[in-house]
């Protein structure tokens, strides 16, 4: 599979091209503009229209999209039943519901290499919003995550990476991979991967010691327990 990776937006959205032979998806494609000229300067053929979860700012460019080509629209619960073929390589889902309940990552190879795209349910950094207020719902997909490759790529649906990176400096000031982090997040497209995040992203490290003294504060000053992994995820979910 080869990627584009378009930013678009007033909140750092990142819009996605996917192809293989000359069939492409646009996933989250609010990049309209671009996609549309990548397609074309490219001589790809736009097959489908994906979104990662149905928030207002993933959707912006469906429309017009479908209007200027013939690809199939699958909302994300319709693209976890059907098959997604570009060329001769699948596009995989796995259902994350938590930061929306319909909230899907899309899966596939590049160059070999296992890739994400996680839409909000995982960043540079940190993990999305619980809309949901189910947080156990949101935990269970990111533990569904982790369980991945930790070399697979991540390609997430915002650039947030200065908001997130001044966090993780606040909250662990002394978190010794957090530079060489920020200088991988300097490249094209951004990406990043669950190797990275578990050494870094406060959000998804609930098996990481390094954080014991954080969650034990936390834990007092919220009365909150801090026994299994869903709690001391939780815990660090207060701050988030
Ligand atoms: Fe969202």
């Amino acid at each position: 599979m080869e990627l584009l990776q378009f930013p678009y937006g007033s909140d750092g959205n990142l819009a996605y091209l996917l192809w293989d032979g000359v069939e492409a998806a646009a996933i989250d494609g609010g990049a309209v503009e671009d996609i549309l000229d990548s397609i074309k300067e490219r001589g790809l053929t736009l097959k489908y229209v994906l979104n990662t979860h149905d928030h207002y700012d993933h959707i912006p460019g469906n429309a017009r999209l479908l209007k200027e080509s013939d690809a199939v629209f699958y909302t994300p619960a319709e693209a976890c039943s059907a098959e997604i073929k570009l060329g001769s390589e699948i596009i995989g889902t796995i259902k994350t519901p938590g930061h929306t309940k319909d909230s899907i990552v899309f899966t596939f190879y590049m160059n070999g290499r296992p890739c994400l795209l996680s839409g909000d349910t995982i960043f540079n950094g940190t993990v999305g919003n619980c809309y949901t207020k189910d947080y156990k719902l949101y935990f269970s997909s990111i533990e569904k995550l982790l369980k991945l490759a930790s070399d697979t790529c991540i390609f997430a649906g915002h650039d947030i990476v200065d908001y997130t990176t001044g966090v993780v400096n606040e909250l662990e000031p002394g978190n010794a991979f957090l530079s060489a982090y920020k200088n991988k997040c300097l490249e094209r497209p951004l990406f990043t991967t669950l190797e990275q995040e578990l050494k870094v992203n406060p959000f998804i490290r609930y098996n990481d010691p390094l954080l014991d003294e954080l969650r034990k504060k936390l834990s007092k000053e919220k009365n909150m327990p801090i026994d299994t992994p869903y709690e001391k995820w939780r815990i660090l979910m207060t701050i988030h």
